[in-house]
């Protein structure tokens, strides 16, 4: 680990030409996608993938077309030159930071569509041009980079779900990895968005975690998950949220389920508190 400051790229072809000379020495690279805004969440992704490849890059694009015309695109937190100095101190090789003018030049017309996990009935419902975004960018970022391994965080579960599938798919010559959810001390889960929670609403936030985990022991001691998950939601929505979703899912194909069923499975939420929007999971494990 070294506290230099990373190489930025600003162009695809500057990123192609540095990641071209790793691998002329024989190294491999990891890729961590990020839209900024980086919290220890996000280094520990870097540090997870450094086990992995002898480099890694960080691409910092803010990408449009994931968010709908209603949502935070253009007041999503962007805090380059702090991200930078976070990336130095974790070692990062390099930034790639592109102009949106350079992912999506003029007459830019293709988008990937997508089916099985996106299409869950979980964010999909409530944004549902979301995906196509995510996936259509992932697709560019891998093309782009062309990393041995890249890496996404298990925050965004069904994110996660989407870009294994996407990859396999499309033949995507990358090993996908999840990363870890890092929590603040009070359960609450790293996101770029806690910086719109108002001081009460900070204050009442690790109540979807607490309550998950309360809901998951109770299921996991043989409880039923439809009425487990009935008297989940009565306790959010008390403490002041407006749930869009709450559910226990299969955790590799996100297919719903009723009762244990002996295979891996995930807890997952997204609700609103006042104006922002928060989602998190945690693994139900029969
Ligand atoms: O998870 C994110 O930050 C974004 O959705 C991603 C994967 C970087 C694509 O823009």
């Amino acid at each position: 680990m070294s506290s230099d400051q990373p190489i930025v790229a600003h162009s695809v072809a500057d990123l192609r030409a540095l990641v071209s000379g790793w691998r002329r020495l024989g190294e491999t690279v990891a890729l961590v996608p990020t839209m900024g805004a980086l919290h220890e969440g996000h280094v520990s992704l870097t540090k997870r993938v450094r086990q992995e490849a002898n480099r890694v890059v960080v691409s910092i694009f803010v990408n449009p077309t994931q968010f709908a015309p209603n949502e935070d695109f253009s007041k999503y937190p962007r805090t380059f030159e702090s991200d930078l100095t976070k990336l130095a101190a974790a070692g990062v090789d390099a930034v790639f930071n592109p102009a949106p003018s350079d992912m999506y030049p003029d007459g830019f017309a293709t988008t990937i569509t997508l089916a099985g996990p996106a299409t869950a009935g979980l964010e999909d419902r409530f944004r549902p041009t979301h995906f196509a975004g995510v996936a259509t960018v992932v697709a560019k970022l891998l093309l782009q980079a062309s990393p041995d391994v890249a890496i996404f965080g298990e925050k965004d579960f069904q994110q996660l779900a989407v870009i294994r599938q996407m990859a396999r798919d499309l033949d995507l010559p990358v090993e996908i990895l999840g990363g870890s959810t890092i929590r603040e001390p009070d359960g609450l889960a790293m996101s770029s968005r806690n910086v719109y929670l108002s001081d009460a609403e900070r204050q009442t936030a690790p109540l979807l975690h607490r309550t998950m985990q309360d809901a998951g022991q109770r299921i996991r001691a043989g409880a039923d998950i439809g009425a487990t998950l009935d008297s989940a939601r009565a306790a959010i929505a008390a403490g002041g949220f407006d749930i869009d979703y709450l559910e226990v899912r299969d955790a590799a194909t996100l297919a719903p389920v009723e009762a244990l069923t002996g295979r891996p499975l995930r807890m997952l939420v997204a609700a609103r508190i006042g104006k922002t929007r928060l989602i998190d999971n945690i693994a139900v494990e029969a």
